[in-house]
């Protein structure tokens, strides 16, 4: 059994200190900024399998914790009891709370203590919306911009945050192309809100914060592995950060020599700026051993052209690759792209396979089943 499974493996109470090789930027000249990093595990006995995931446990951006510190007039040095030892309020809202991102509970809570009108109403199971809409884009340094509670005492702030999570990264190596290494992709959350400069929190902590080591852990995922059968043929479905795992499974299928076929569709904004590892895919279709390349860029003509329309255009082929026993998954975007793929597959059930729409609903429930339409989606 790999080390990463077993009762000694790092978890996130007790990560292991990976060193950090490499922080790439993998667009060009695009207004996104998606990062492939490369950390060491050198010496440490720790495996995975592709279809893993990594978790990493971040720090707060200093900055953002002292423009909360300064909005609540505490200096950081104010002494707080974290389990069993006192330590700075600065020092724990670093490294031990969720200082930004905002829930319904935190905002009740912040409530509690600030008894503004203008919340209570938003608040009321009537409000839903209303709330919904006042939440986006607001982090906690909002509420105590616009509702101030100067003399707050640390222990009560303390008490409005839950503790920092950990985030998690699909693996985007195999451990064999590169040996006690393991690579991420990421995309880095920046934007502008009421006024502020965001950004999210572990992207941000890997692309500008992270010292020499990053804490982090394996997360494995049985239910995103490779087929058992080296020549059973796949079928990949990764736009933007969803290509991570690929690379993993194509650099595996590639060290084993597995003789299966494979298809994979990505996209992203832009050809000439987003093309996430496109020397890597280059090569790869031109030494064989991706069967199928298809790239769908959304923002190169006026019309959004998504890997869903360029399945559809090859509709026939891809029915006739999942008859053949073929293996299909997805990665990267939950809310909207892994559903309108489901839909596109079921599209093209029904225009291949002469189904009806229940049919086809059945035909890709019965994929799932088979576990052949696999998704690692977040
Ligand atoms: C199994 C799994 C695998 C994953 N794999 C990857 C991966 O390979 N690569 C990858 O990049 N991510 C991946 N993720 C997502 C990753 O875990 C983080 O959620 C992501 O990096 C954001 O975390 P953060 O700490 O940077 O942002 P956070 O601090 O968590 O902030 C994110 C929040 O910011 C807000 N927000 C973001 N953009 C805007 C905007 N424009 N306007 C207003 N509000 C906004 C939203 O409320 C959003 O929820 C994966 C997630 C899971 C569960
Ligand atoms: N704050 C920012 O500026 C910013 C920017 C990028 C990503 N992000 C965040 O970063 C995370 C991951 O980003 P990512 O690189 O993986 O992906 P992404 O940037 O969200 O999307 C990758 C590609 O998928 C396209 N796409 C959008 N909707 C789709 C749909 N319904 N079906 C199929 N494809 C669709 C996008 O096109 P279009 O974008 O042209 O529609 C883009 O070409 C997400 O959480 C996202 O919210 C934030």
């Amino acid at each position: 059994m790999s080390q990463s499974l077993d009762s000694s493996a790092p978890t996130k109470d007790n990560p292991y200190q990976s060193k950090l090789l490499v922080n790439r930027l993998l667009n060009q000249g695009s207004d996104k900024e998606t990062r492939h990093f490369e950390l060491s595990l050198l010496q440490s006995g720790l495996t995975y399998e592709p279809g893993d995931s990594l978790g990493v446990i971040p720090e707060n951006n200093p900055r953002v914790v002292d423009e909360l510190l300064h909005a609540v007039g505490m200096s950081g040095a104010e002494e707080v009891q974290l389990a069993d030892r006192s330590t700075p309020v600065r020092d724990a809202l670093i490294h031990s709370f969720a200082c930004t991102v905002l829930s319904k509970i935190q905002v009740k809570k912040f409530n509690d203590i600030a008894h503004a009108d203008k919340l209570s109403g938003l608040l009321e199971p009537a409000n839903r919306d209303a709330f919904a809409d006042y939440l986006w884009g607001r982090e906690l340094i909002d509420l105590f911009t616009e509702f101030p509670q100067q003399g707050i005492r640390p222990d009560d702030l303390l008490g409005l945050l839950r503790p920092m999570p950990p985030r998690l990264y699909s693996i985007a190596s195999s451990i064999k192309a590169h040996e006690e290494e393991v690579h991420l992709t990421v995309a880095i959350v920046r934007y502008q809100s009421h006024g502020r400069d965001r950004e999210g929190v572990c992207s941000s902590y890997l692309a500008d914060r992270v010292g020499e080591y990053i804490p982090c852990y394996f997360h494995p995922n049985k239910n995103f592995k490779l087929p058992q059968d080296p020549d059973a043929p796949i079928i990949m479905v990764g736009p933007g950060t969803g290509i991570a795992p690929f690379r993993a499974f194509i650099e595996e299928r590639r060290s084993t020599g597995a003789g299966g076929k494979n298809w994979l569709f990505f996209g992203d904004r832009s050809s000439a700026t987003d093309y996430l590892y496109g020397e890597e895919w280059e090569q790869y279709r031109q030494d064989g051993l991706l069967t199928g390349l298809d790239l769908a860029w959304s923002r190169d003509q006026a019309e959004k052209e998504y890997v869903q329309h360029k399945m559809l255009a090859k509709g026939k082929e891809l029915f006739t690759w999942l008859q053949d026993g073929a293996y299909f998954y997805v990665c990267g975007d939950a809310s909207r792209m892994a559903k309108d793929v489901d839909l596109a597959l079921r599209q093209i059930a029904s225009a291949e396979g002469g189904m009806s729409d229940e049919e086809a609903g059945a035909w890709v429930k019965s994929l799932q089943k088979e576990k052949r339409y696999l998704k690692d989606v977040y």
